[in-house]
């Protein structure tokens, strides 16, 4: 089969490949010689308020966003130094908090490093029960406001050609099941997004990282976090039970939030060339291979076919 006319996309293959986005060999995408300074969203509990402990007792400058500096400083209590923190109370869908929040960081630090768009939540409910308001919720977390973060601290990294995003996104931003719809949607996207800036910003030595982690033992499944239908219909019984197992399954989940972030962490301070999906979880590996497995057989399906709709070539 030949295409008609130019690819408009050159060399989709490497990109999508991109899997190790190319580098500029005379940037520095880590800084080695001095604290590095890193800006996470959603802090007070889970993976970001891990990452935030780890980050500070390594001796790194943090700006960590959240909607509550009281309880992200209640949470770190005396167990960390945090004279190099800058808690930051922020509502991520507000483009010029969002802005003044990343200028504050720069200011008070003299630089950016790391960009770690951690903040999200779980949502369960059929499609049908989905209010508009709770799937504006979701989104204004994982991809308005990622988005926000991206505009305000892509220049900075860019114009010093170096640094590095790490996207938190999940399992569920490759695998899509009953009930999970909205939260597959805000992590789908951040997928795309990450995907399509990863080739943007290569050329510039910024490197982009999406992490997927399988179910880890933070505050996810707890009913502080889990966002639930205000309204359901009877309907889908299978939904209201696969909830109650998951609200259940809090405190035994996989994975260890300790370790997540400290392979967070790794990826990042060893610059090494890595894929560009940071899979976490051997739950998570399953999961995805699985559906690797099923999007190769539908696509082998469908090799035959797909062609029928093209112009016959010149
Ligand atoms: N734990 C898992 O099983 C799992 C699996 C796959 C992916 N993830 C992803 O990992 C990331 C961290 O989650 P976690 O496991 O650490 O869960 P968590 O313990 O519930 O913490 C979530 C963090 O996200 C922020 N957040 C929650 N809802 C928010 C909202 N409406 N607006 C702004 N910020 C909000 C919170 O920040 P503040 O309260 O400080 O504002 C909180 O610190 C999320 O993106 C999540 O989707 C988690």
């Amino acid at each position: 089969m030949r295409p008609c006319g130019p690819s408009p996309w050159p060399n989709l293959g490497s990109r999508l490949a991109e899997a190790i986005p190319r580098r500029n060999e005379d940037t520095m995408s880590f800084p080695s010689d001095r604290p590095s300074t890193w800006f996470v969203t959603g802090t007070s509990r889970g993976l970001g308020l891990e990452l935030v402990t780890q980050l500070l007792r390594r001796g790194d400058n943090v700006a960590a966003t959240t909607r509550s500096t009281d309880r992200l400083l209640a949470a770190l209590g005396d167990r960390v130094d945090t004279s190099r923190l800058l808690p930051l109370p922020l509502d991520l869908a507000d483009d010029a908090a969002v802005a003044q929040a990343v200028a504050h960081t720069v200011e008070r630090f003299g630089g950016l490093d790391v960009v770690v768009n951690n903040a999200g939540y779980g949502y369960l409910a059929a499609v049908e029960e989905t209010s508009p308001a709770e799937v504006r919720d979701m989104l204004d977390v994982q991809v308005v406001g990622v988005w926000n973060v991206l505009r305000a601290t892509v220049p900075v990294l860019r114009e010093q050609k170096s640094g590095h995003i790490v996207n938190v996104s999940s399992v569920l931003g490759l695998v899509s099941l009953p009930g999970w719809a909205l939260y597959c949607a805000g992590k789908f996207a951040l997928e795309g997004i990450s995907e399509a800036l990863a080739g943007e910003v290569a050329d510039f030595g910024v490197k982009v990282t999406i992490v997927e982690p399988g179910y880890f033992r933070t505050d996810f499944l707890t009913r502080d976090s889990l966002a639930l239908p205000a309204e359901t219909t009877d309907a889908y019984p299978g939904i209201r039970e696969m909830t109650e197992n998951h609200l259940n399954l809090q405190g035994s989940q996989l994975g260890d939030p300790v370790k997540g972030a400290a392979a967070i962490i790794e990826r990042v301070v060893s610059d090494a060339e890595a894929p560009l999906r940071q899979v976490l979880g051997s739950d998570s590996h399953a999961y995805a291979s699985a559906k690797i497995d099923a999007l190769r057989a539908n696509l082998d399906a469908t090799a035959q076919t797909a062609p029928a709709t093209d112009h016959p070539a010149a």
